[in-house]
């Protein structure tokens, strides 16, 4: 049978999908379901001074009206999952009168129905003592970050090497605060039975939810269990248990019935994270032929009083050159917000912006072709690690990219090349994410009847993971699709790491082949023994990286091409076509890598033209939470887009060879899109999104 690695195979679970059949996590069916509704502080800081409840509790169908004045204290015993920052402790909801940021949940309303449940949560009058909250990116009391990045690196005398460099560039990038907004709500549903817990709850991370509700609820994580076999979509926002879910479950125990809690797309902008707020300064030293001599890359990102939150903002500009002489700082300032976390390419997408348009107003300053400024510098090895790289194809990425473009048409003045009224640009960056990989276990039962089941307990967000666990599966087994059911999304499930970071496939694709070659073996060794094929053979198999990652360093690469058009009397700009190029290792299925890496690419456009949470710095308040004011990328953006994947073979960094994409792709489009408008107007956008303000 032919293999179906490398094959486009369609989605498996796209029936179910299409025809409504995939159950999200608000859609599960329970009988005796009560709804619950968050009521969010209305102010940026302070305290509760009253909660009157009366009114609400008088109104028909409602059942309570929880705050921490009627609710008792939750053990809230320590756990950290992967995900959690491992400074400071999570918010603890209804524990406190205390208000530490616009929008905390203060209280939650259950009711028979929905509508009841809205209407009544407008009837608690709340009182509060307000103080005003304090905002101070970038120049408020700064601190080092705490433990996983290097605050603090630095290779040779960057300073030095500054001050004595034939050509400089200094440039300071602001990134603002931007929210995930995936089509699917945060959705909780919790059930008790005694001291049994079951939610349906949406996440990328199906073990932690369990361990979390265990440890706020002090129960024995056996008697949770965590159930989402769909996610709509989430970039990062479903990676920790945020408050709701909490909420969610104490509500149900309120009550003494199932409770659904569903957020409002407002309150997504408020209890669940978001990307960072970044300013970020880079000066680069370099010879007139275009040779990097030194480098200095500071970042400073915004993080909540109660926890720090940390990203590897700073970590591409270590290898991602040759350079003799390094330093990267990293601070974070806490304010009175609430924790950001994980959104697409974390770290990698704010850091590599500032990076690759220091680059672009470096090679504009030696007059070299931006292309070229980046193949001169191409390092032999990881220069921050003194490693060599397991695999790593930029210079090829930049070359096929240049081509599909037709980049010889850029002109190297800005401004030179006009259709009518529009300024036509052409830009590039580069982009580089690390390839993840951790401990997961898999299991695989081969029924009588000659079907298998592989269970673990991954998530499918959207990249298919469905899909591409299955293609694996068949290939180890020789099955075919519809003879192999791929399930996951049940905290039951063998263990696996977090669905973010692009290492789904590295680390459970890893398992899901160990534990296909274990059941391929024990199925031969009961066919030798001449047993009867009676019973089903299961096989469980955990699988971890070696110490390859010691010896090399492993990432992918891409490039980015954006060709622009700015309107010379409105300042518009029209994308009028993207090309990115990426070398990811092996590409199991190209028409999922092909969707993935498009998804990624019209995200990296948000970022560059549209995306911006505003904060009214008086009170806290997020004034555009809403899908009117914080602008996406719709159809009408977006023009036919050209993702290529390069093949490239890497022996080092999982058995599947695999470099995962979903980050990748969100790398440096925001740059070449910055880069491509430089070179259409000479105006150069350091703040993010490029609005037509900044551009009149
Ligand atoms: Mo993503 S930020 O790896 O969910």
């Amino acid at each position: 049978m032919s293999r179906l690695i490398g094959e486009p195979l369609p989605r498996v679970d796209a029936p179910l999908k299409v025809t409504g059949r995939a159950t999200y996590a608000a859609e599960h069916r329970l009988p005796d379901l009560a709804h619950a509704v968050i009521i969010s502080a209305a102010v940026g800081k302070g305290r509760i001074l009253e909660i009157d409840s009366r009114r609400a509790l008088g109104e028909p169908g409602v059942l309570a009206v929880i705050s921490h004045l009627n609710t008792a204290r939750l053990p809230y015993r320590p756990h950290k999952g992967w995900i959690d920052p491992t400074v400071g402790e999570r918010l603890h909801v209804l524990q406190d009168d205390f208000v530490r940021h616009w929008g905390q949940p203060v209280a939650v309303v259950v009711a028979e129905t929905l509508e009841q449940a809205e209407h009544a949560s407008h009837l608690v009058g709340i009182r509060y003592e307000a103080e005003a909250p304090s905002f101070t990116v970038p120049d408020g009391e700064s601190i080092e970050p705490q433990g996983g990045y290097p605050a603090n690196y630095s290779r040779g005398d960057a300073d030095q090497a500054l001050a004595t460099a034939e050509h400089r560039v200094d440039c300071t990038y602001l990134i603002p605060r931007e929210n995930h907004n995936p089509i699917e709500p945060h959705a909780t549903i919790a059930q008790w039975d005694g001291q049994r817990l079951t939610v349906w709850d949406k996440t990328q991370f199906p073990t932690n939810v369990a361990e979390e509700l265990a440890a706020v609820f002090g129960l024995e994580r056996a008697n949770v269990h965590l159930i989402c076999p769909f996610v709509g979509g989430a970039f990062g926002t479903s990676l920790r248990t945020w408050p709701h879910t909490t909420l969610a479950a104490l509500a149900a125990r309120h009550v003494g019935r199932p409770v659904k809690l569903v957020l409002t797309r407002k309150q997504m902008y408020f209890g669940t994270g978001y990307r960072p707020e970044t300013w970020q300064r880079v000066r680069l030293g370099a010879h007139s032929t275009g040779e990097l001599t030194a480098l200095k890359h500071e970042g400073i990102a915004e993080t909540s009083r109660y926890e720090h939150y940390i990203e590897g903002l700073l970590n591409a500009p270590r290898f991602m050159y040759s350079c003799p002489h390094v330093t990267t700082s990293y601070r974070l300032v806490p304010q009175d917000v609430h924790t950001p976390t994980y959104m697409r390419a974390p770290g990698a997408a704010s850091g590599m912006f500032a990076l690759e348009c220091a680059m672009d107003e470096l090679a504009h300053e030696l007059r070299i072709d931006p292309v070229e400024l980046r193949l001169r510098n191409e390092p032999k090895i990881d220069e921050s690690r003194n490693v060599p790289f397991s695999s790593r194809s930029l210079v090829q990425c930049l070359r096929t990219g240049a081509e599909r473009i037709r980049w010889h048409r850029r002109r190297a003045e800005p401004g030179a090349l006009r259709e009518g009224h529009w300024l036509v640009g052409l830009g590039v960056a580069s982009a580089t994410y690390h390839t993840l990989r951790n401990t997961a276990s898999a299991r695989v039962r081969l029924r009588p009847d000659g079907t298998a089941v592989i269970e673990t307990a991954a998530a499918d967000m959207g990249p298919g993971t469905y899909t591409s666990l299955t293609q694996i599966a068949c290939d180890e087994l020789g099955l075919p699709p519809e003879k192999v059911q791929v399930v996951i999304g049940d905290s039951n499930l063998p263990r696996v790491p977090p669905h973010g970071g692009s290492q789904t496939l590295s680390s459970v694709g890893s398992a899901v082949l160990a534990a296909c070659l274990a059941a391929r073996s024990a199925r031969q060794e009961r066919a030798h023994s001449g047993a009867i094929a009676g019973s089903e053979i299961v096989a469980t198999e955990t699988s971890q990286p070696g110490d390859a990652t010691k010896r090399y360093s492993m990432h992918a690469f891409g490039a980015v091409f954006a060709e622009v058009m700015v309107d010379v009397d409105l300042g518009i700009v029209r994308l009028a076509h993207m090309v990115g190029v990426y070398a990811a290792g092996r590409i199991v299925n190209p028409r999922l890598a092909h969707s993935q890496a498009i998804g990624g690419m019209v995200g990296g456009v948000g970022m560059a033209l549209l995306e911006e949470t505003h904060i009214d710095r008086r009170d806290g308040r997020i004034t555009n939470a809403n899908l009117a004011e914080y602008l996406v990328p719709t159809n009408a953006d977006i023009p036919v887009f050209d993702a290529v994947f390069l093949d490239e073979h890497d022996p080092h960094v999982n058995p599947l060879g695999v470099k995962g994409i979903g980050e990748l792709s969100y790398v440096g489009v925001a740059a070449a899109i910055a880069n491509a408008v430089f070179n259409a107007t000479g105006k150069r956008i350091r703040d993010l999104p490029i609005t037509l303000e900044k551009l009149l």
